[in-house]
């Protein structure tokens, strides 16, 4: 017997796990909404156990700039999925370029010299580690495979194709839970040539240009097939092109940045959370010391480094910032960077509000905990609620 019903359905409806993931990502990276859509689709694919049997989950190929977020993606997967950016298993391909290193990733034959000391990287118990009761799924990066050594060549078209590995003592891996990603920054030579000055820096933002997006992915497309063999490019679900991050877009990968700075500060065991700000002025020394056209925003990380946290670590140790203080970081017109204290024990109180009763101290220990921290890692919210 069946009921006879008439219901429109909306396949374009996403699952509220898959909804939580797809904005956590939207929240932790800048201007790759492509790559977001394509890793949130095979996503909610598997959450619905639809993926295929005996292959990987996905098998995606990052292409695009040096510095533009595709190693990036798959950590704030790793965040948004295990709430720690290194519940990534990776492999460097840059590491492998000698054949013989191959037993690196799956050890080598018994009797071979030397095969009890090392631990392969690709065993089923280290691709497992990170697994969940709710969440059996590996994120496995293939980076920069373009150094990669043409027997890590052949090992990836068989894991790629059959989701199937054979270490060196004959051991058998499973990799039908692992979602594969491997990057490369092939053809981004020739797509800065096409944009010369793309990574628009202040002076000259580039207008945003959808025909040229285009051409642009043509152009890492077909860099990769030069280089890659077709039974390579078969076996790739998802191809992703990662646009060349402009002027706005550097900017908010730096409040992000910061904010995640703020958030170590705020999650600092002892007496030393505090609230800092940088000026407008000091942002834009941040950007030009930490980004440029060849290395996007690689090198931002360490002039936030360099520049902000190693001087207020020094201004913490030495007790001249406190539990409470608002620090104002400024750089003037001669070039100096100048930290501020201008308010003390002030934020207190916003400390103790945001963060409950037991005191704004004692709950840093209790927010150190992993649920804690996948949270959230966009900009403070106290940051805002101070202007
Ligand atoms: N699109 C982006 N969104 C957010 N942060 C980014 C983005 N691109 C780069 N970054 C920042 O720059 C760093 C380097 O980016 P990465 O992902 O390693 O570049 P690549 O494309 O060369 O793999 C990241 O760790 C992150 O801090
Ligand atoms: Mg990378």
């Amino acid at each position: 017997m069946k009921n006879v019903v008439n219901t429109a359905l909306d396949p374009t409806l996403r699952s509220s796990d898959a909804q939580t993931f797809e904005v956590a990502l939207r929240r932790k990276i800048v201007g790759q909404d492509s790559a977001i859509e394509k890793v949130a689709e095979i996503y909610q694919m598997f959450l619905a156990g639809l993926n295929a049997p005996n292959r990987p989950i996905g098998n995606f190929l990052f292409l695009g700039p040096t510095g533009s977020g595709k190693t990036r993606v798959v950590e704030a997967m790793a965040e948004a999925m295990f709430g720690e950016s290194r519940a990534v298993v990776k492999v460097d391909c840059a590491e492998f370029q000698h054949s013989h290193e191959i037993a690196k990733l799956i050890g080598s034959p018994p009797g071979y010299l030397g095969h009890r000391e090392t631990h392969p990287l690709l065993t089923q118990e280290a691709l497992n580690q990170h697994h969940t009761d709710k969440l059996k799924l590996t994120l496995l990066l293939f980076d920069e495979i373009e150094k990669a050594s043409d027997a890590l060549w052949q090992l990836l078209l068989g894991i790629l194709d059959k989701a199937t590995l054979t270490l060196g003592d004959n051991r058998r891996v499973d990799l039908s839970q692992c979602m594969i990603f491997m990057t490369s920054n092939l053809g981004a030579g020739e797509m800065n040539d096409l944009i010369s000055g793309g990574f628009g820096f202040t002076q000259k933002p580039a207008a945003y240009d959808p025909k040229m997006d285009e051409k642009l992915n043509r152009t890492a497309v077909e860099a990769a097939r030069r280089k890659f063999s077709p039974e390579f490019m078969n076996r790739i679900d998802k191809t992703v092109v990662f646009n060349m991050l402009r002027s706005e877009h550097l900017e908010q990968i730096l409040e992000i940045e910061l904010g995640m700075v703020q958030q170590r500060i705020l999650q600092a065991t002892g007496n030393s959370q505090f609230v800092f700000s940088c000026t407008p002025s000091m942002k834009k020394f941040l950007l030009v010391e930490g980004t440029d056209a060849k290395y996007g925003a690689r090198h931002l990380k360490r002039s936030i480094e360099k520049n902000v946290v190693f001087p207020l670590a020094n201004l913490v140790a030495t007790s001249q910032v406190k539990l409470g203080d608002f620090i104002r970081i400024d750089r003037t017109p001669e070039g100096r960077v100048t930290f501020t204290k201008e308010a003390e024990g002030a934020l207190v109180p916003v400390l103790l509000e945001k963060y409950g009763q037991e005191g704004a101290a004692a709950t840093a220990a209790a927010r150190g905990t992993k649920a804690g921290r996948g949270k959230d890692f966009g900009p403070s919210p106290l940051l805002e609620k101070l202007g």
